[in-house]
């Protein structure tokens, strides 16, 4: 990664005269701008890119982007143009199927994931040629009418459930027979066989599996790899299909809370790597490896920029809340956060009950708690700035307007400009032709 000018520090940290990202000067952007509001580096999403791109190198890889974790139209178009290698895109809803299309990804290297696809949904997948990761029977039987009616042949992937604990947030866990995700190994047979048995219909391009976010214990990921192979080799063995990849899904783990590193997308890489070497099929050894990797490429380059209201005994009240960020509520989310007042932090939210700071926000809730229990030195004052940090990754794509509160802007340093990249959202305001006019229903 090229340092920033004069070798300065890239993404969120301190100077003397305050917070900066990159470049850009955070109190001055925000007094221009107001707060709350996210603003992302461009550098930072760079450097995970290259980082990506080294750690497969020479594998035949496709990372699909899952776009749930930051779906800002003007970022999908950078990781689409990204020129090291070809990105693709992990969508879950027509709406991020548009948004990828429009941000350029191609089609054909889109991903179609979730548990409960709708008949439009599905219908514009297979239109459009698009891979739909399959998780249900009830699912594939829509596809195979959708397919019929309009005389093309849909292209699918079949996400396994392995029931496999991934040891991370229960509230993130998608790999047990207990989660809503994928199909059991009996179900996977199942659609296995209706494939077959529909070749003008459905193509079977390849199989899946995604057991969870913020994987910091790698032993779980690694198995999964392992048994989805195995089902590669099972799968070629019997003859029929003729697999087009195999897509080992997202989890990739972000460094949230000043605890110890987690392991690199490079212990990834290689446990992909070694399962892919031990397939006993050479038709497994030759597929196109996908993964989805989602708050790994973009969750350090974003940060939440927030004004203390004011402070009353141990609450610094600050005008973000869990409507900008709800993963504290949400998941108990540890986000380390930077007061302009105490430069030699981030601070680190610790677990229960202390002695330290809660940082509260505005929204009428017990647990619109941003940070829990933060050591700082200075108590800090009104008007002051705060960042909360790793906050580009399921930040704004989660946000509400609960309470009647305006989805906040988003602003892109870029080579040391300021782009704002999504406007504040205007005011709600009560739509004034609501209930004018009954709806016509069938009595
Ligand atoms: C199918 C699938 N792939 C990838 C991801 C991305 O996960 P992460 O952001 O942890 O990499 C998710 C997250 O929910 C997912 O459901």
């Amino acid at each position: 990664m090229k340092p920033g000018k004069n070798g300065s520090q890239l993404g969120f940290h301190h100077r003397p005269d305050g917070i900066w990202c990159d470049n850009v000067h955070l109190d001055s952007l925000a007094k221009k701008t107001g707060t709350p509001c996210y603003v992302y580096s461009r550098s930072i999403i760079d450097r995970q890119l290259m980082r990506f791109a080294s750690a497969f190198k020479g594998l035949d890889v496709l990372p699909c982007y899952a776009a749930k974790a930051n779906n800002n139209p003007e970022i999908l178009r950078h990781i689409a143009g990204h020129t090291e290698l070809s990105w693709g895109i992990d969508a879950v809803s027509v709406g991020e199927l548009h948004l990828g299309l429009a941000a350029g990804f191609r089609a054909d290297q889109m991903i179609f994931s979730g548990v409960g696809k709708q008949h439009s949904e599905i219908d514009l997948a297979v239109e459009r040629g698009i891979v739909i990761n399959v998780e249900s029977l009830f699912e594939l039987d829509d596809i195979i009418e959708i397919a019929r009616s309009r005389g093309k042949l849909a292209k699918l992937g079949l996400r396994v459930n392995p029931n496999i604990d991934a040891h991370t947030h229960p509230k993130i866990s998608t790999g047990l027979k207990k989660n809503k995700f994928g199909l059991s190994r009996e179900m996977f047979d199942v659609a296995l066989r209706r494939i077959t048995e529909a070749p003008e219909t459905l193509q079977l391009a390849g199989i899946s599996t995604h057991i969870g976010s913020q994987i910091t214990d790698v032993s779980p990921w690694k198995a999964a790899a392992l048994q989805l192979v195995q089902l590669a080799d099972a799968i070629h063995a019997k003859g029929g299909a003729a697999l087009e990849f195999i897509d080992f899904g997202g989890g990739f783990p972000v460094r949230y809370d000043g605890d110890n590193e987690p392991p690199g997308v490079e212990i990834f890489s290689g446990i992909i790597r070694d399962s892919m070497a031990g397939a006993a099929r050479p038709e497994t050894k030759r597929l196109r490896i996908v993964v989805e990797p989602g708050r790994w490429l973009v969750a350090e380059s974003g940060g939440l920029l927030t004004r203390v209201i004011g402070v009353k005994e141990r609450f610094v009240v600050v005008d973000a809340s869990m409507t900008e960020l709800i993963r504290p509520a949400l998941y108990g989310a540890r986000h380390e956060i930077i007061f302009a007042c105490n430069p030699t932090l981030p601070a680190v939210p610790s677990n229960g009950e202390g002695e330290g700071f809660e940082i509260v926000g505005p929204v009428c809730e017990s647990s619109d708690v941003l940070a829990s229990n933060i050591r700082i030195k200075h108590v800090p004052k009104k008007n002051q700035l705060a960042v909360l940090m790793q906050a580009g990754a399921y930040g704004y794509s989660m946000a509400s307007n609960y309470n009647q509160r305006p989805l906040p802007a988003e602003h892109l340093i870029a080579d040391d400009k300021v782009f704002t990249i999504r406007k504040k959202q205007l005011l709600l305001a009560p739509d004034p032709d609501l209930f004018d006019e009954p709806l016509d229903l069938p009595l």
